[in-house]
């Protein structure tokens, strides 16, 4: 049985990895998990000084997920450099790294100090609802993605991943825009925006006033959307949004993802990767599945 999966040339071991920012750096997870099960590690966003976030409350629960203001807090690349690379690479993954940015050039800084680094792949996040300059700002526009994509591009040493926004008109728009400037892989979705009240205090019940709303509410969305984009570009794509179980990660698989990231459900169960990988092998023996590409796209 092959559970091998190919992002941009990188070989995953099977197709899990995790959402960027529901994970650390796997440093806390690692007490639970064993990292080197996983398909790839995908760190939290770095930046190329730290950043404080935004004010608290930063997060709130919500029917069937949850919503969260973090503003990409992040101790810069420096500290990351120092700290998260070495230890992971102790253990037997690929390693994603996300960056943040809150302009072009913040984000080639980063992109440059990382092409020295033993890290796979780079995921390039212009898709966060919570931070007022850049961030999103690239990811709601065709021309600004297809801008900041060329700029990392030129630079970057490593294969780059297009993060995209579903805070969009039309999704595969932006998909477009990343491959015609170079992207080597998309993942999607990033975090819908919502906003939620505390109606007992009358207030927001994030700080921020919106938050970006995760977990298994928005799944039905993120896989229509991965289904979009697969059908519109040639890239390979890393599929996420609500994923919780085995079933939840085959359904982006047959929608067209790649590889597919669990994020939230990191939260309520730690063991939610392993249990996902082990399931996949189960539902492949069950049908007769020998390889899992034969999955990849599977649903016309
Ligand atoms: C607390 C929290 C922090 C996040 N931080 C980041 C981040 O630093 N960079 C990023 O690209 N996405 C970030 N995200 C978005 C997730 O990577 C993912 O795209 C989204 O949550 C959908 O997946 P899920 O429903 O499985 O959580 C964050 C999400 C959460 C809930």
């Amino acid at each position: 049985m092959n559970t091998r999966v190919n992002i941009a040339g990188v070989e995953f071991k099977n197709p899990i990895t995790v959402a960027s920012g529901t994970f650390g750096s796997g440093m806390e997870y690692g007490e639970f998990v064993d990292l080197s099960l996983l398909g790839a590690v995908t760190t939290k966003g770095v930046a190329n000084v730290p950043w404080p976030g935004n004010p608290t409350p930063r997060i709130a629960e919500t029917y069937g997920g949850m919503m969260n203001a973090i503003g990409l807090q992040n101790p810069g690349i420096d500290t990351f450099c120092k700290r998260d690379i070495p230890f992971l690479k102790t253990k037997d993954t690929k390693i994603i790294v996300n960056v943040c940015g809150k302009s072009e050039s913040d984000y080639v800084e980063v992109v440059e100090r990382l092409g020295a680094e033993p890290v796979d792949l780079l995921e390039i996040n212009v898709s966060c609802p919570n931070v007022k300059e850049g961030g999103i700002a690239f990811g709601q526009d065709p021309k600004a993605l297809y801008n900041i994509t060329k700029a990392v591009k030129a630079k970057a040493k490593q294969p780059i991943i297009m993060k995209l926004s579903p805070n969009v008109t039309d999704i595969t728009e932006m998909a477009k825009a990343a491959e015609d400037a170079g992207a080597d892989a998309l993942s999607l979705i990033n975090t819908l925006t919502g906003m939620k009240i505390d109606v007992k205090k009358r207030t927001f019940a994030v700080a921020n006033k919106t938050a970006g709303v995760s977990g298994p509410a928005i799944k039905p969305i993120a896989v229509r959307m991965v289904y979009q984009v697969a059908n519109a570009v040639k890239l390979p794509i890393i599929g996420m949004g609500g994923v919780a179980t085995a079933y939840d990660a085959l359904e982006f698989i047959m929608a067209g993802a790649s590889a597919v990231a669990v994020g939230t459900a990191n939260f309520h169960n730690p063991y939610a990767t392993v249990e996902i990988i082990k399931g996949i092998e189960e539902y492949m023996v069950e049908n007769g599945i020998d390889d899992i590409n034969e999955l990849i796209g599977c649903v016309k």
